[in-house]
């Protein structure tokens, strides 16, 4: 099954950025694993933690280390973290992602374990120990994020930098207020947002720039390889509406490749209660003390062409 050996990339390494990967897989999730598993040079992948979000936890975590499996990437460890909001009840999105979270695959169950251990202690024990050395990419819910701020609020300062997938400077996806990620838990997106920590947002603003389009769906295929096929399978599957966006995927590409990005320095509110509950006010330039740097621009054509380019790495 390995389809990948790091090893034929390890020459290239230059300055490696130690990140945890926290995520509720999900399609575009699983996407987003493969390109940071592709990424060996530039990415020391410390740890993948996950969180009920776009299906049960159950099925996050089963999902992370099938997709685990598939990349070849066993010594990354996969921890299940919480299982619910920290007070809404959970709300999932089979109907984009499929009962399974990763309908359109045929991926066989998990092959690996899960590692003892529980997510959000994982990321509290392993931020903490190494203050300014590791790089959080939240892609689902906050949950765990948070109550790892709640458990040690000095996290905030003893992580790199929180590049998280959720929110939007416009209207929202799940309500016409509310991205998922941050309606789901807006409590832990208020916590996490109004926590000190440096954070760089991709809302939907600037995730909905890049879609997966057909004729790049069909040189997935036309890699012929099990990762073009399971790929192109799933966005095929996810394209619920004209061209599945590939939310969580930007965040590991900024990390790669932050030169096909811009934002500025925002101050962002989070609703949590009420109709609007998720929604995440950004306030103009100027307007407030930032807390985030929000991105607002991506070059779409760029970034579709080197994610191929890395997805084409694995045998
Ligand atoms: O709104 C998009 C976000 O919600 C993505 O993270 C997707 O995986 C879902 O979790
Ligand atoms: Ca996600």
């Amino acid at each position: 099954m390995p389809q990948f050996s790091p090893a034929a990339y390890l020459p290239l390494m230059t300055k490696r950025e130690t990140i945890i990967i926290d995520c509720d897989p999900g399609i575009d999730d699983a996407v987003a694993l493969l390109l940071a598993f592709a990424s060996p040079e530039e990415l020391d992948i410390k740890a993948v933690t996950t969180v009920a979000g776009n299906v049960p936890l159950h099925r996050t975590e089963a999902n992370a280390r099938r997709i685990r499996d598939l990349a070849g990437r066993g010594e990354v460890p996969v921890h299940a973290g919480c299982p619910r909001p920290l007070i809404r009840a959970l709300k999932t999105a089979d109907e984009i992602h499929g009962k399974t979270g990763l309908d359109g695959s045929d991926l066989p169950d998990a092959l690996s374990a899960l590692a003892p251990g529980h997510g959000a202690d994982v990321l509290r024990r392993e931020i903490s120990a190494a203050p300014g050395g590791i790089t959080l990419l939240p892609v689902g819910p906050l949950t765990n994020v948070a109550h790892a701020l709640a458990a040690r609020p000095e996290f905030a300062q003893e992580v790199s930098n929180i590049v998280v997938m959720g929110g939007s400077t416009g209207p929202g996806n799940v309500t016409p207020h509310a991205e998922f990620n941050f309606h789901v838990d807006p409590h832990a997106a208020h916590i996490v947002f109004e926590s000190g920590a440096p954070i760089v947002m991709h809302g939907l603003n600037v995730t909905h720039q890049v879609r997966a389009k057909p004729d790049w769906i069909q040189a997935l295929r036309a890699l012929e390889t099990t990762v073009g096929h399971t790929t192109a399978g799933m966005l095929t599957f996810y394209d619920s509406d004209n061209d599945p966006a590939l939310h969580d995927v930007l965040t590991v590409g900024y990390l790669l490749w932050p030169e096909l990005f811009s934002g500025e320095a925002r101050r962002v509110d989070i609703v949590t209660e009420g109709d609007e509950a998720g929604r995440s006010i950004v306030r103009d330039a100027g307007d407030g003390v930032p807390n985030a740097t929000v991105m607002l621009d991506v070059d779409a054509d760029a970034f579709l062409a080197r994610l191929l380019d890395r997805l084409a790495r694995y045998s």
